[in-house]
């Protein structure tokens, strides 16, 4: 018997941001709404904190924000060396995740590998079977061995999965399959594909399809997007694709970066009863060092956030559920500038400025982890880690008083700037309580709270 991961030191542990018990995460899954419970499932090794044979962790929550963590939901079996990335649906009154099964029939070399479509399902929305048939799709002709993370979403009578794929030209495409009943599956379309490997990868992983306010957005992390300036600084990028969908394909404005920090990949969304389109991502990327690896445990998800369209671009709000952690206040007011203000590990804090602010703005320290933002004459937000590679930098879109919204929790920040025209999503593993400091004397509005830090149930 393997015995699951044990946390060895607490000192990372974030107080308001869905972890595992111990062992790895990476990307986000199955992210749903069933019977009263919002669900999210991850990609999940329990017995190392490194990445190894996937299961699907698991945890539900009623508000998008505390909660609790249910027994693995999906783990290989002798017919799949991992259950990889995939989606949740709701169908005749069960949740159905369709998930990628990995195979690796020769075990001494990891890259020799196929992928298929499986599905399994669950009345109760704890306990799941797997489908006696699977796979329900297989990889097609004209594709390399990648072809995984399926997104399906229900339209009418029909069944929808956006996959990620590889053409073998060797260009990242994503296609689209339909189904009466999510076992099978034809091919309706290629939606769209890379118009080269450096300008738009070549695979594109975890992709999510879906309509808002007037336009059809395809978001996706490619692999192998090259650096350019500020943009696409990571090993692989998260971003989208927005424009109209014609004669099934998807005619667009090109690729663009969805946020600009260190960590942040493989989103998925979902459709709140309610009608928002809530995103959620892997809180890491594959090139993040992970320090919490130490501590029996590696990778977290981000905060949810509610999307929205304005002018061609995505924006992104933290959910209004968030406000429910707000605990006493610790900032209100207007900062002297030169002066620390104590905000301690796990706080929120919003700043508007008088005017566009140019200059150096913001540092956030413990005294020895620095996050530090500026703001360059034309708009360049700039945000500096005391770390290797530590900058990132993006153009803000909107020219009225800068403004912005930071979460902090004991190993990360998330920056919303401009009420989410950008955000920066960064770990920073803080040793001690965080102080804020404004650099530049400047008319401001400001107000922090201190928030919950035991949201999660283990
Ligand atoms: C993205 C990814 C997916 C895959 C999963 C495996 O981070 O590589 O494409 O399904 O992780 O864990």
């Amino acid at each position: 018997m393997k015995t699951p991961m044990a946390i060895t030191n607490q000192r990372y542990r974030l107080g308001y941001h869905l972890m595992t018990p111990g062992g790895w995460m990476n990307d986000p899954n199955g992210f749903s709404f069933f019977k009263g419970w919002y669900h999210i499932f991850y990609q999940y090794y329990p017995y190392a904190a490194e990445w190894g044979p996937m299961h699907w962790g698991h945890a539900r929550s009623r508000d998008l924000v505390h909660w609790e963590t249910l027994p693995v939901a999906l783990a290989p079996d002798e017919n799949e060396n991992g259950c990889f990335s995939g989606s949740a649906v709701v169908y005749e009154d069960k949740l159905w995740l369709v998930y990628t099964g990995h195979h690796t029939p020769n075990a001494v070399d990891p890259e020799d590998f196929y992928q298929d479509q499986r599905v399994a399902w669950s009345e109760d929305g704890i306990h799941f079977t797997k489908y006696g048939a699977n796979p329900v799709l297989k990889t097609p002709a004209g594709n390399t061995k990648h072809f995984r993370d399926p997104k399906v979403w229900q339209d009418g009578d029909m069944f929808y999965m956006v996959l990620g794929s590889q053409a073998t030209d060797g260009l990242g495409r994503a296609l689209i399959y339909g189904s009466p009943d999510l076992l099978h599956w034809q091919e309706v379309t290629e939606l769209s594909k890379a118009v080269s490997k450096e300008k738009e990868g070549y695979m594109w992983e975890c992709p999510d399809f879906f309509h808002l306010d007037g336009a059809d957005i395809l978001l996706m992390s490619p692999q192998g997007v090259e650096a350019d300036g500020d943009r696409f600084r990571n090993l692989n990028q998260t971003g989208y694709l927005l424009g109209h969908v014609e004669e099934k394909k998807l005619a667009h404005h090109g690729f663009v970066e969805i946020d600009h920090g260190h960590d942040f990949y493989a989103t998925q969304t979902m459709l709140t009863p309610d009608g928002r389109r809530v995103m959620i991502a892997w809180m890491n990327a594959w090139d993040s060092s992970m320090p919490e690896i130490e501590d029996g445990w590696a990778g977290a998800l981000t905060l949810p956030r509610e999307l929205s369209v304005k002018d061609g671009y995505l924006v992104q709000k933290p959910v209004a559920e968030l406000k429910g952690l707000r605990q006493e206040v610790l900032l209100d007011g207007q900062l002297e500038a030169q002066q620390d203000y104590k905000l301690g590990k796990v706080a929120e804090l919003k700043l508007t400025f008088a005017d566009k602010a140019e200059g150096v703005l913001l540092l956030l320290t413990d005294g020895s982890r620095n996050l530090q933002l500026s703001l360059e004459p034309g708009g360049r937000l700039v945000l500096n880690r005391n770390t290797e590679d530590g900058e990132r930098a993006a153009w803000r879109r909107s020219e009225g008083p800068l403004k912005l919204q930071i979460f902090l929790d004991k190993s990360s920040a998330e920056i919303f700037v401009d009420d989410g025209e950008l955000t920066f999503t960064e770990r920073m593993y803080w040793q001690d309580d965080v102080t804020c400091r404004l650099l530049a004397k400047s008319a401001n509005q400001t107000k922090a709270w201190r928030l919950e830090s035991e949201s999660n149930l283990y």
